[in-house]
């Protein structure tokens, strides 16, 4: 695991939304770091605030939602040597900085591709406006650099589907041209939610090599939220796992499926997935479902579900998190001493 200064951290994140029913806390307390260079994989089961943590980083969380606390520092400019660390949160929303990150220095492959094209713009001028913002690109090598991009991303006859708008183009069209803009100013971090499940498979392990190629060439880190365990072991370096708002486990890839910690995330890896076998294949079903998170459970939010749960502690207490060293946490009890046993011995 790393130890040098990550490229983005996240701590004590809280983004919430006030719903007629209440106060929704999506995001409770998430701390997160994403090293330069390396691909840190976000899973957890529906629900459990991959993309609201995700929209936090750059600040578009939209209506009701709202980012009540927490920091986010970016360290790029510190690292490169151009600049000083800042808190993404701290920024004024008309502040520059925040302007470079969005779709510069930062790219972000959206769950939704419909939510982030522009309808009545075509696939080419959102990606040559993009280009022009953030590179100094002149408009002919922009719109050259677009075809390249298009092509690379796998749509068919780019020099024709540039100038399409996106209603012209099928769901997974949309979603590479999404993921051509993502990339196209070779950003330093990509965040990509779940950016290949609309596509079929070829078409993925095309997107993963061109993501895996960007990594080699330009250092890029990517954050990458995903269903598909099998991409996971292909792809990250780092995993955490979340539940319910909170990351309960936090992992280099290697350990996690080796000797994962937390009840969670072995009910996820019930079974291991084989490299290049399980691909496509997603989480395993847990028994019982996510709480609704207006109803969040006392004490350690799995308990309901947890196979190894401690009655009069886990449906009582907050879990503590305990830390393995070199990176590696657990929100869990059952690796903190406990108390009655303390008292037993002493
Ligand atoms: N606009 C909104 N209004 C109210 N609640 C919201 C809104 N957007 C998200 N939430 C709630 O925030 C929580 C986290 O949602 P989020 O989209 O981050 O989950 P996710 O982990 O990305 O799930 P999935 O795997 O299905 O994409 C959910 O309980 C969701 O219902
Ligand atoms: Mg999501």
């Amino acid at each position: 695991m790393e130890h040098a200064r990550p490229l983005l951290e996240i701590s004590g994140l809280r983004t919430s939304f006030d719903t007629y029913d209440g106060k929704v806390r999506a995001v409770d307390g998430v701390d997160l770091a994403v090293h330069a260079g390396k691909t840190l994989c976000v899973v957890g089961e529906s629900g459990c605030g991959k993309s609201v943590t995700a929209r936090s980083i750059l600040r578009l969380v939209e209506d009701p939602g709202r980012i009540e606390s927490g920091t986010i520092a970016w360290n790029g400019h510190e690292l490169d040597g151009t600049g000083e660390s800042f808190d993404i949160l701290a920024l004024d929303p008309k502040d520059k900085r925040l302007g470079r990150l969005r779709g510069g220095e930062i790219g972000m492959i959206f769950q939704e591709p419909a939510a982030s094209l522009l309808p009545l713009r075509t696939i080419g001028a959102q990606l040559i406006e993009t280009l022009r913002i953030h590179t100094d690109l002149s408009k002919k090598a922009a719109r050259a650099k677009a075809i390249e991009l298009l092509d690379s991303v796998g749509i068919p006859d780019p020099h024709r589907r540039v100038d399409a708008y996106p209603f012209q183009l099928s769901g997974g069209m949309c979603q590479r041209a999404m993921i051509a803009i993502a990339l196209c100013a070779n950003p330093s971090l990509l965040i990509a939610d779940e950016p290949t499940t609309a596509l079929d498979v070829t078409t993925q392990a095309r997107i993963l090599d061109l993501i895996r190629s960007l990594q080699a060439e330009h250092g890029m880190a990517v954050m990458f939220i995903t269903h598909d365990l099998g991409v996971v072991a292909e792809l990250a370096d780092e995993v955490a796992v979340m539940y319910l708002g909170r990351v309960v486990e936090r992992a280099g890839v290697e350990e996690l499926f080796a000797d994962p910690k937390h009840p969670y995330t072995k009910a996820l890896l019930a079974s291991v997935p084989v490299l290049g076998r399980d691909r496509g294949r997603d989480l395993p079903t847990i028994p019982g479902a996510v709480p609704n998170p207006l109803h969040r459970p006392t004490g350690c939010s799995f308990h309901p579900r947890c196979a190894e749960a401690i009655a009069g502690r886990c449906d009582l207490d907050d879990p503590p998190e305990v830390d393995f060293g070199g990176g590696r946490t657990a929100e869990c009890v059952l690796y903190a001493p406990s108390e009655d046993t303390e008292g037993a011995t002493a």
